[in-house]
Formats: C-alpha cells, structure tokens, sequence
C-alpha cells in the first residue's frame, strides 16, 4: 500500500470523526493529519480511542488562515485533502450568516489556494514527477439542490443547484469554487454530496440527538411547522465508508451523491425516537410523546430531501450496510450509554480542557 499524506479538515466534528477514524484504523501507511480550529462543534473526546496512533497529527488551526494552510501543506507534504470543515448547522445559519460565509466559502478557498499553491505551482520540481495522487475531496451536502416536492422525485448530480438557506447558500458556493479551480486550475477534485446523517458524536443541535437528550431529560421536543417535513437518513458510518470508496475510486472530476434511500417525515422519526429512547429507558411505551411540542417554523424550511445514490452503487459499489430500525437503536443506545460525552458538550466543558491543552 502507497505512503500518503492525507489532510483531513474538521475531523474533531461529527462526521470528520469517523473518518478520521476510519483511515487511521484501515490505512497504517498512511499519515493522517486532522486539521480543526476546534469550535463549539469540534471536541477531540470524539478520538480518544486513536488519539495516540502512530498514523494520526491533530493541527488545530483555522482553515481561513491561508498561510497557515501552505505551512502545514509544506510541512506535512499533504498529497490529498479531504475537506469537511465549515459550519454545519441551518439554524445557526439563519441566525449568523457571516460565520457561515467565512468557514464555508473562504476557508474553502483558501485550502483550494494552499493546494494550488503545493501541487501545480512547481510543475517542473522533482518532487511533483513521483507525485500522481494529488486529491482535493470536498464534502458537500444534498441541501445546495434545495427542496424537492412531496412526490417519487430524487436529487441526481444532475439536479440544479437552489439553495434557500445561508448554509446550503454557503456549501453551493464553497462547490462552485471546487469545480471552478478544476476547471481553470486543472486541480484534481472530487466532490460528494450527503445526505442527513446519524449516528454517535452527533452535536445536540441536530434533531436525532437533540430529541434523544431532551427525552432522557423530560424537556420539551420542539418540533418545527407540522412536522411534515422530510429527509433522507443515512448512518453516519456508511457515509464514512463511502468517502474512502470515492477517496480510492472515484474518478477525478466527478460528484457524487450519497443516501441511503430512506426517506422519513420528521414526526414519524420523531415517534421512532421517542419508542426507542422509552423501551431502553424501561418507560411505559409511547410515555414521551407528551414531550412533542409544535413551534414556529423554520424560516426557509425545506420540505423535502431525497438522494438518488445510484451512480455510487453502479459505478463504484457502494451501499449502505444498516438497517435503519437497526442504525436508529444503536444510535440511541450509544447516547444513552455516552451520558458523560452528552452532558459535557451541553455544558460545554469539554472546550474549557482543550482550551488549556492547545491555546
Ligand atoms: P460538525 O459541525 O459536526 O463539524 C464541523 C467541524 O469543523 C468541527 O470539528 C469544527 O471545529 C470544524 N471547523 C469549523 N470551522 C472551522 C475552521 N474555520 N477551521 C477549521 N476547522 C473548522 O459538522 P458535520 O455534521 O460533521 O459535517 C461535516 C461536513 O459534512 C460539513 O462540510 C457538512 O456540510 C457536511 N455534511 C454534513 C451532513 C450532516 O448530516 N451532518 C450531511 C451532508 C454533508
Ligand atoms: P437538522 O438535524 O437541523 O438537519 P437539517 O436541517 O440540516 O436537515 O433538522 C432535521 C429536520 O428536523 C429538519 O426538517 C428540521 C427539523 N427540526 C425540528 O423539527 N426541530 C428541531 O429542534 C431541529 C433541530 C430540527
């Protein structure tokens, strides 16, 4: 197996996590460096299980820095990125627009410029000859294609881009930039785009975890509009199993869509959590509903997202390997079991330590 230096942005998050994880388990050769300014959303509790792996560098540092960037490009002869800082989360979005264009549009570009500047910028070095494996892999999500009707129909890579709120506004720009700097650059990219996912080391912002702790806790479950809204769930670790596959396979150039064909309205889910959460807490079943509480809308608020995943199956083999009952009562299991990771994230204790240990 090659050597590579592969930097992963926003591998202290949700889902960086995971894969973060999944590099550093399957590919010994390869040195991962985990690049995370650590905000709210960021918490290196997520890999204490690797955290002294002979394979794996944290970073902290803030993908906005550009010369940062070409300094740890340089240091670590980073030959491939896969890039999944940004600020994820639509509701803070709607509240803080310029922290969303920040992260996601400029620290984007200015990763696509430290790359540029590492790879193409000396063509004629001797170290560029051996180097045929140069990756920029941004991960994106389905909600730059915008909302679809209540209908059979899917986003394919081909669906238009329309975005309604400032984070997919922010993720559809930060995709642009990708394609633009393949197409004026010749840059070697990839993109992907996701997507909800689930699974552990998910914020408490997001609904499945959100719901799961306010269960536990007896607090009320804020459920937007009717509760009639739909989206497509896929387990957090298919997705981190789909991104090596296009990682390794992908053909540069090219998107790809990722889901797993599982389409819920929100209060349906909603019931299955709240099942879930009672039978493993011994309650009476359904005892929690009387937690539901119906509030004002989401501003923009989507109806309906729905993948169409079949390019990556034909093309390149990938499927989803969970069940959903089954994804959805590990996932529950593992918060349930994790109470000190949930209450020190609410607390947000966990940025105090880190704060200590990294500045
Ligand atoms: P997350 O919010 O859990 O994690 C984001 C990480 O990025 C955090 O560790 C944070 O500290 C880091 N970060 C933020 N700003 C940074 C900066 N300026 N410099 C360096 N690091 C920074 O997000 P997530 O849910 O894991 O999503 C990861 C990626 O996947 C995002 O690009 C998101 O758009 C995309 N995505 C998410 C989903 C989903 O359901 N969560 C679905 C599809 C696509
Ligand atoms: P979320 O997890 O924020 O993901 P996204 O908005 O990126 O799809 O929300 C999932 C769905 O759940 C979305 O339709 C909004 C809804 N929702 C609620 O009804 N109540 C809540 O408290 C949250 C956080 C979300």
């Amino acid at each position: 197996m090659n050597k590579r230096n592969i930097l992963i942005t926003g591998g202290a998050g949700f889902i960086g996590s995971h894969v973060v994880r999944l590099f550093v388990n399957k590919y010994p050769n390869y040195r991962i460096v985990n690049l995370d300014v650590l905000t709210y959303a960021g918490n290196l509790a997520n890999l204490k299980d690797i955290e002294n792996a002979p394979n794996y560098i944290f970073e902290k540092a803030d993908i906005c820095d550009f010369d940062n960037m070409l300094r740890i490009f340089e240091k670590y002869r980073i030959d491939s990125v896969i890039h999944l800082a940004a600020e994820s989360h639509v509701d803070r979005s709607i509240k803080d627009p310029f922290s969303f264009a920040r992260t996601n549009v400029m620290g984007t570009l200015s990763l696509l410029e430290a790359a540029r500047g590492s790879w193409l910028s000396q063509p004629q070095s001797p170290k560029r000859k051996t180097q045929t494996s140069n990756l920029f892999y941004h991960i994106s999500t389905d909600e730059v294609y915008g909302e679809l009707k209540f209908d059979n129909t899917l986003f394919t890579e081909e669906t238009k881009y329309d975005p309604h709120s400032p984070y997919s506004a922010s993720k559809a720009s930060s995709d642009h930039f990708v394609r633009a700097y393949k197409d004026t650059y010749n840059l070697p990219i990839v993109i992907s785009n996701c997507s909800n996912n689930y699974g552990s080391y998910q914020f408490p912002e997001k609904l499945i975890p959100l719901f799961i702790n306010n269960i536990r806790n007896n607090k009320p479950l804020p459920v937007y509009g009717k509760g009639e809204n739909v989206r497509d769930w896929l387990y957090v670790e298919d997705h981190a199993r789909a991104i090596d596959t296009i990682f390794h396979k992908g053909k540069s150039g090219e998107t790809y869509n990722i889901g797993g064909f599982n389409e819920w309205k929100n209060i349906d889910l909603i019931k299955v959590i709240i099942r879930t959460v009672d039978k493993l807490l011994g309650r009476e079943e359904g005892a929690s509903e009387k937690l539901i509480t119906y509030v004002t809308d989401r501003a923009g608020h989507d109806l309906r997202y729905a993948i169409d995943s079949s390019k990556l199956k034909n093309e390149l083999g990938w499927e989803p390997s969970l069940q959903f009952e089954e994804g959805i009562e590990k996932t529950v299991r593992w918060y349930l079991e994790n109470q000190d990771w949930l209450d020190n994230v609410t607390s947000g204790d966990y940025q105090k330590y880190y704060e200590k240990m990294y500045g």
